[in-house]
């Protein structure tokens, strides 16, 4: 069945190419390696990354999960970043959803607990934002419980303005919340407003 739509972004632009390494302020942006395998298994084991990400993982888990990003980013379906300041692993930026040809990515995060309150979260998404636009994406966009409010604050200084609130909309240990929806888009868009009848 021939597609009606130009991709926005071809297939091959992205995963025919490394995946970058990206420098903000004292933070380096880098794919992961198997060696990050242990910091991956601590971070999954912090208590506010297990309740927001609902997950854990253990040495073997963490190692496959690390690999599966670089495939992920061969496939153009995903990306994930190690966020680093010399050799510290201090948390995680990526695209857990992608669709090169719509344009759309979003994104998920987390810090360490002893990197939090810096601005490593915000400075990361907003390297990874930016890196993504000039690939040709159009909209990135990312959703938080609405109980998660450093996370909001987290989307408001990447400037990821607040869309909505799906109701129900995510799954928790804990049961459904309600999250937020925030987005970014390459070209803002404009409100128009119904022509007047
Ligand atoms: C949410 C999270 C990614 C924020 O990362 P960060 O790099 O600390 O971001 P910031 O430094 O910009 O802080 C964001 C907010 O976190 C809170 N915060 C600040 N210092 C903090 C600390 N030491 N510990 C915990 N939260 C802190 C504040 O509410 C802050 O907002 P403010 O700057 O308006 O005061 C991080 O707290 C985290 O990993 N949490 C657990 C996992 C998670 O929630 N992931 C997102 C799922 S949608």
């Amino acid at each position: 069945m021939p597609d009606l739509v130009e991709p926005a972004v071809p297939a091959g632009r992205m995963g025919g190419r490394p995946q970058p390494c990206l420098s903000v302020d004292e933070l380096t942006i880098r794919p992961w390696n198997a060696r990050d395998a242990p910091v991956i298994v601590a971070a999954y084991a912090d208590e506010d990354i297990q309740r927001w990400h609902a997950r854990s993982l253990d040495r073997n888990e963490a190692t496959i999960w690390a690999a599966r990003w670089a495939d992920r980013w061969r496939h153009e379906t995903g990306a994930d970043w190690a966020v680093t300041e010399g050799d510290t692993v201090l948390g995680r930026i990526g695209i857990r959803r992608l669709d090169l040809a719509e344009g759309f990515g979003e994104a998920a995060y987390w810090v360490l607990p002893a990197a939090r309150g810096r601005a490593v979260a915000p400075r990361a998404l907003t390297a990874v934002t930016d890196w993504m636009f000039t690939l040709g994406l159009h909209r990135m966009e990312l959703t938080h419980s609405t109980r998660n409010t450093a996370s909001c604050r987290v989307a408001e200084k990447a400037g990821y303005a607040y869309e909505g609130t799906m109701h129900g909309r995510g799954l928790h240990a804990d049961g459904y919340h309600d999250m937020h929806l925030h987005a970014r888009l390459h070209t803002p868009a404009t409100v128009t407003r119904p022509p007047a009848v």
